[in-house]
């Protein structure tokens, strides 16, 4: 018998876990392809020019929405469900839309969308999201668009979608972001590809960066400053296809990262996962924290470094995460809170108030569940505190809901597997955004005793 079952509650589906029935977590899994590279594996081929090619390419709903985006403007996509995937590239002269684009749930594809058409003289462009999407801040991207002179309007005072692009050609501009984003940083570079002279990104903290290293390969002149986290890029620059092999995402195998830590007698194999260092910062908590990860068969993919990740259980112990930490793990907060609710001690996070505008508020999101289960967790403005409930622990089964949020659907997915009782996740479809074969891989992974 299945551990595990999805209710359909259409148009939404309820996953419900009977966590005492899970077994530990061995074998090989797989992961799929990286989002973040997706992404920008398909926007770069789809304004270089020539063909790009692209294997292993994420067929989760974001990279799906940046393929749709693109193919409107004239970037012929061929099928993705095809193990190589094409791009016809458009030179970089993208169509005008004939209607409006549309990034679904997508920061990414609408933030660094945003840059490319700020930068297509008289053109226009009009370009919504769901409503979790439409509720992201947009400023941290418009307010330096507009200062490299572009003309943008949107919902509350431009700060929102809906949004409204009039291209122009923009000008050099050095920008001191507040915040460590990549895809604030991402967006200004492809602004950047049409201005004369150049556009400097200069971040708090080093964001992920392979939007860096894919422009440099597809024949961009970029100059990297690591000592300020600064990254210059001289435009203009004419891109040209390339191939594109998307290792595992790491944020992805996070969940079994976790899984198998938490879960006695687990050890996994996580083949082909993506250990670009600016995405690591799992690694290193899960470490800190008393984990037995190790890493096989290290090697480089078309320019990132790719491993084979195996996992061992351990008694997890609480740790301190924040600082120049949270932009190389942002994504996988709700999943280490989880480890931390299991592990012996306490555990903090701090300076990690980016979680508050992620998919969900991910911060309040993950407190109140983790109290459902059981847990003794304080929300704080930008972190929170966890107790953890220590070897043996089990936590309690509780009705949860994922807020259409696929990273809360998912960590709360495998925090049931250490509950007694059955767990009910509400809206947990959200998964397919980054992770659809998700539920069928914890189903095969954690096969039942
Ligand atoms: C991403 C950057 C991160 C991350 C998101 C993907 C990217 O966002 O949370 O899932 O592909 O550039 P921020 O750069 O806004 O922190």
């Amino acid at each position: 018998m299945t551990f595990l079952q999805l209710i359909d509650h259409a148009p939404h589906q309820t996953l419900e876990i009977a966590g005492s029935q899970g077994g530990p977590l061995t074998g090989t899994i797989t992961v799929p392809g990286d989002k973040s590279i997706s992404h920008r594996s398909l926007m770069l081929g789809a304004i270089a020019k020539g063909t790009t090619r692209i294997k292993g390419l994420l067929l989760g709903e974001d990279p799906r929405s940046t393929a749709a985006c693109f193919s409107a403007m004239g970037a012929k996509v061929s099928d993705l469900e095809q193990e190589w995937v094409t791009v016809e590239g458009t030179g970089g002269d993208l169509q005008e839309p004939a209607d409006v684009l549309d990034a679904g749930n997508s920061g990414t594809t609408l933030r660094l969308m945003l840059g490319l058409l700020a930068s297509q003289p008289e053109k226009f462009f009009a370009i919504t999201g769901d409503g979790s999407l439409r509720s992201r801040p947009m400023k941290r991207v418009i307010a330096p668009l507009l200062e490299m002179g572009a003309t943008i309007a949107g919902k509350a005072g431009n700060t929102l979608a809906p949004l409204g692009v009039q291209g122009q050609q923009l000008k050099p501009f050095h920008y001191h972001s507040p915040i460590a984003s990549a895809q604030v940083k991402s967006c200004l570079l492809l602004a950047g590809l049409s201005v004369e002279g150049d556009t400097t990104v200069t971040e708090p903290s080093l964001s992920r960066d392979h939007s860096e290293r894919m422009l440099k390969a597809f024949g961009a002149n970029l100059s990297i400053d690591s000592k300020t986290n600064s990254v210059t890029l001289h435009g203009p620059a004419k891109l040209t296809g390339q191939t594109v092999i998307v290792p595992g995402d790491i944020s992805s195998a996070a969940f079994w990262l976790v899984a198998a830590a938490i879960t006695p007698g687990s050890n996994l194999l996580i083949e082909n996962v993506g250990i670009n260092p600016t995405r690591t910062g799992i690694l290193e908590a899960l470490e800190a924290m008393n984990a037995d990860i190790t890493l096989e068969n290290e090697r480089d993919v078309t320019g990132e470094p790719v491993a084979d990740l195996r996992v061992r259980h351990s008694q997890l112990k609480g740790a301190h995460i924040g600082g120049d930490l949270i932009p190389r793990l942002i994504d996988e907060v709700p999943i280490l809170a989880v480890a931390a609710l299991l592990a012996d001690g306490k555990t903090t996070v701090t300076e990690a108030a980016e979680l508050r505008v992620k998919e969900s508020d991910r911060l309040a999101v993950m407190a109140a569940a983790l109290t459902q289960l059981g847990g003794e967790v304080s929300e704080h403005p930008d972190g929170m505190e966890i107790m953890g409930k220590g070897k043996g622990a089990q936590l309690t089964g509780a009705s949860l809901d994922s807020y259409t949020d696929h990273r809360i659907a998912m960590a709360l997915a495998i925090a049931a597997t250490r509950a007694t009782g059955t767990t009910q996740i509400a809206r947990a479809e959200a998964a397919a955004v980054s992770y659809p074969s998700f539920v069928a891989t914890l189903e095969t992974a954690a096969a039942s005793k």
